[in-house]
């Protein structure tokens, strides 16, 4: 995200008029993007965001240009947005998402399209007023729901999740961007048992670049959670290295984990049912520390703190779970009344958070039923977004004041890099491009 710059914002139809995302399609122009007469495209020296605060380099990347594929919600956008980069286009096929990207993006564009189809990536950039062979960063989190496990298919056979990591290698080659950063679940380093990562790498390899792969974990690097991810770096620019952990056992500083209790606990008024929700709150004191105190930079109160009632059976449920244990160990140990007993499917759900330990994967609440370390209930989008180290400031598409599409919105937010491991990634592509 562009910490300024001039505000392009076009209207989506069908939200609360909050500016949203450009939807427009020409003939002539890759859909989603602003045609000429609206003064975005053109000879790749047509948009320029007037960003005083933005470095100047020297060098032909200075302006750090970046692009997010797949950009969901925009949490890696975000973190390279905190690095410094100036992320100009998200890109994504989803409407909702798109919504809220725009929402906290404002200076970007975002382009919704399916990315299997994206050809002319170079007019995009264009639109966006990056030169050929100018961008900075290539950045994108292809979906990852696919890359399950079992799923050792290999080709002709390949589905589209798959081919969508191929498809990252191809924009890749065309923008031919000086680094570029794809972020995926762990377990596609082992999907089609290795080959497709290994045909990924031969792709971007053969088109001129160095690359790293690491599994990276969100609380080294100051997140208040558990979370794996495995990035794939690849540098045109020389060799880049990642950047060792800044929180935790592993790390020099011997600062310790941010934990649950350190993000959620303390500063955030008592939380109401979403059919209760009205509106903004107030902080209900000073921030306890310093992570709640970064959580609030750009924010006076407190917005989307609200959970999903879910009727008695599930609040009897959650009575019953402790901190740090799920249902299914309530169940085998014989301690579920027999009217509470769930089926298999339902076995791996309801997990209650420890206060005093980074949170477990924050993945979609509702559907995980992840529980509040103190209170009988679901956590509520804000405290998701804390514990994904989204700021309070981050706030979510809407219409006449009041949220829209929650559960897509729990998706995206679990579905998202956090904006701290980002950070923490984008500062060591940002050193790599300043040396
Ligand atoms: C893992 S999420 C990305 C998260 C994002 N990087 C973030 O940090 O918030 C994957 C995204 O890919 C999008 N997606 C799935 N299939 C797509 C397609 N064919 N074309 C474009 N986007 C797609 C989904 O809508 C989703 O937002």
């Amino acid at each position: 995200m562009s910490a300024s710059g001039s505000a392009r914002r076009l209207g989506l139809p069908g939200s609360d008029g909050i500016m949203g995302a450009a939807i427009l399609e020409s003939p002539t122009m890759p859909r989603g993007v602003l045609p000429p007469s609206r003064g975005a495209v053109g000879d790749g020296g047509g948009v320029r965001t007037s960003n005083s605060s933005r470095r100047s380099h020297e060098g032909q990347f200075g302006d750090l240009a970046a692009v997010d594929i797949c950009c969901g919600l925009g949490g890696l956008s975000e973190g390279l947005g905190m690095a410094g980069f100036d992320v100009r286009l998200g890109i994504d096929n989803s409407p909702s998402a798109a919504l809220t990207y725009q929402r906290n993006h404002p200076n970007a564009l975002v382009a919704l399209q399916d990315l299997s189809q994206l050809r002319k990536f170079r007019s995009y950039l264009s639109a966006v007023g990056i030169a050929p062979y100018k961008l900075a960063v290539l950045a994108g989190g292809t979906p990852c729901q696919s890359f399950s496990g079992a799923n050792t298919k290999k080709r002709p056979g390949r589905n589209e999740h798959h081919n969508l990591v191929l498809e990252f290698a191809r924009l890749v080659k065309e923008a031919y961007p000086a680094l570029f950063v794809l972020e995926n679940v762990p377990r596609m380093a082992s999907v089609e048992n290795g080959e497709l990562l290994s045909d990924f790498l031969h792709l971007v390899e053969r088109a001129g670049y160095e690359v790293k792969v690491k599994n990276l974990l969100a609380a080294d690097f100051g997140v208040p959670q558990t979370r794996r991810r495995l990035f794939v770096v690849g540098s045109r620019i020389g060799p880049f290295e990642f950047m060792a952990p800044t929180h935790g056992p592993d790390s020099y500083s011997g600062k310790r984990f941010v934990t649950v209790q350190d993000a959620i606990v303390g500063d955030l008024p008592t939380a109401v049912r979403r059919e209760d929700a009205t509106g903004p709150m107030s902080y209900i004191g000073p921030p306890a520390n310093w992570y709640q105190r970064w959580c609030r930079v750009g924010s006076r109160e407190v917005t989307d703190h609200f959970w999903n009632n879910l009727g008695e059976g599930p609040l009897r449920r959650f009575a019953l779970i402790p901190p740090g244990k799920s249902w299914v160990q309530i169940q085998d140990a014989g301690l579920a009344p027999a009217e509470l007993e769930v089926t298999i499917d339902h076995r791996s759900v309801y997990r209650r958070l420890e206060e005093d330990k980074p949170a477990v994967t924050i993945v979609n609440v509702r559907k995980a039923m992840t529980i509040h370390p103190k209170v009988d209930r679901l956590i509520t989008l804000r405290e998701a977004a804390r514990l994904q180290s989204f700021r309070d400031r981050f706030s979510f598409s809407r219409a006449g004041g009041r949220i829209l599409q929650v559960d897509q919105i729990q998706q995206q937010l679990a579905n998202a890099v956090p904006p701290l491991l980002a950070r923490a990634v984008g500062r060591r592509l940002r050193a790599r491009l300043e040396h």
